[in-house]
């Protein structure tokens, strides 16, 4: 089923065409560099920035994979959480084209997307516990088919991605700032005391990241030296000095071992040995290493989907609404947007 995925959740504009399962083009604009000298994302701009990007982006993808607008049988939109301006740019693109194409229109939830997005890679398996690890989110859900997510756990804070961010910001790093501790963490090995691994003295699967994000912040307040004087200075050659590395490095690694530690738990309580790991923080590599020794300490099968699909983009979205409809799942023009913070509401019709 030729499947049209719309992203325009938060600050990446994205179009792709999937088709059974393989992506036949992507086109994505990231505004990425229109926010990070506002230290995060401007949500007024955003959705200007969306609107300006749709109709370029969309005669770009038929260009690029030679396809026609009415061979188009589904049309997928990311319908939530996200920033409502963005998402109701998206949605009003989605419904426009569903009208005038006659096709399926199917609102996706942008956090499911992300963890179905590795199934464009590898085949995946269910049940499986799925950890997604996002800018504005860290949930545990327990997938018992691709259309079935039961939320075990959250954030009852800062989201993973959140705490990368800030804690970036306090060293004056451009943002989204999670890459680049990232980048910096590869120079140093990690000082396992540095941190705290917050939250684990209890039975759940809710995570806690403020504390964490909190001693690092008060880490770099007393070691001012820390601070970056001018981020422009990290070009792709940079390296920064030994004790900004290290402090990098333990930081993830204190983020990684609290999500690997909650994992290990969700594992146990719920026997189930398929994982699926994923969002924008999937791509960090000190939690790709530690998630890979717990599946071969525990003998489990990891998904980790590689780094395009781990951060937001359309075929994701594509993918996730393909599947929707496969299942004879799709919405009326009367789809809604849920903001951030909202549940969003399982309002499919069926055929
Ligand atoms: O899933 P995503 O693209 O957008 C949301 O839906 O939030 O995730 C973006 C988040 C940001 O917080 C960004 O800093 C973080 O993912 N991120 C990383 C890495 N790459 C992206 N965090 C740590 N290490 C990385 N390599
Ligand atoms: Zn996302």
């Amino acid at each position: 089923m030729l499947s049209l995925g719309i992203e325009t959740s938060c600050d990446e504009t994205a179009l792709a065409l999937v088709d059974e399962g393989q992506v036949l083009g992507e086109v994505l604009f990231s505004q990425v560099n229109k926010h990070s000298i506002f230290g995060g994302v401007v949500p007024e701009m955003a959705s200007r920035e969306h609107l300006n990007k749709l109709a370029p982006l969309w005669e770009k993808l038929l260009r690029q994979t030679g396809r026609r607008p009415e061979e188009i049988q589904v049309v997928a939109v990311a319908r939530g959480p996200g920033l409502l301006g963005c998402l109701l740019v998206g949605l009003g693109f989605a419904k426009g084209l569903s009208l005038g194409l006659g096709s399926l229109l199917v609102g996706v939830n942008h956090l499911h997307a992300h963890l179905l997005a590795p199934g464009l890679e590898q085949k995946l398996e269910f049940p499986a516990l799925g950890l997604l690890v996002s800018g504005g989110h860290t949930n545990i859900y327990r997938i018992d088919s691709s259309v079935d997510f039961k939320l075990l756990g959250r954030t009852l804070d800062d989201a993973a991605g959140e705490a990368f961010d800030k804690t970036a910001r306090a060293l004056n790093l451009p943002y989204p700032g999670g890459v680049y501790i990232d980048r910096f963490s590869s120079y140093a090995s990690p000082d396992p005391d540095m941190f705290p691994r917050p939250y684990l003295d209890n039975k759940n699967l809710d995570f806690s990241f403020s504390g964490l994000k909190t001693a690092m912040v008060n880490h770099i307040r007393a070691h001012p030296e820390l601070v970056l004087e001018n981020p422009l200075e990290i070009t792709a050659d940079y390296r920064p000095d030994a004790q900004l590395a290290r402090v990098c490095s333990s930081f993830s690694l204190a983020v990684a071992d609290t999500l690997v530690i909650k994992l290990r738990r969700a594992v146990r309580q719920l026997g189930i040995q398929n994982i699926i790991l994923a969002g924008g923080v999937a791509a960090n590599s000190m939690l790709r290493d530690r998630i890979s020794c717990l599946a071969r300490d525990m003998n489990l099968r990891l998904i980790m989907p590689g780094m395009s699909l781990c951060t937001d983009n359309a075929s994701m979205i594509a993918y996730s609404g393909e599947i929707l409809a496969g299942q004879g799942l799709h919405h009326s023009l009367e789809l809604e947007a849920v903001p951030r913070g909202q549940k969003i509401p399982w309002d499919y019709l069926s055929n």
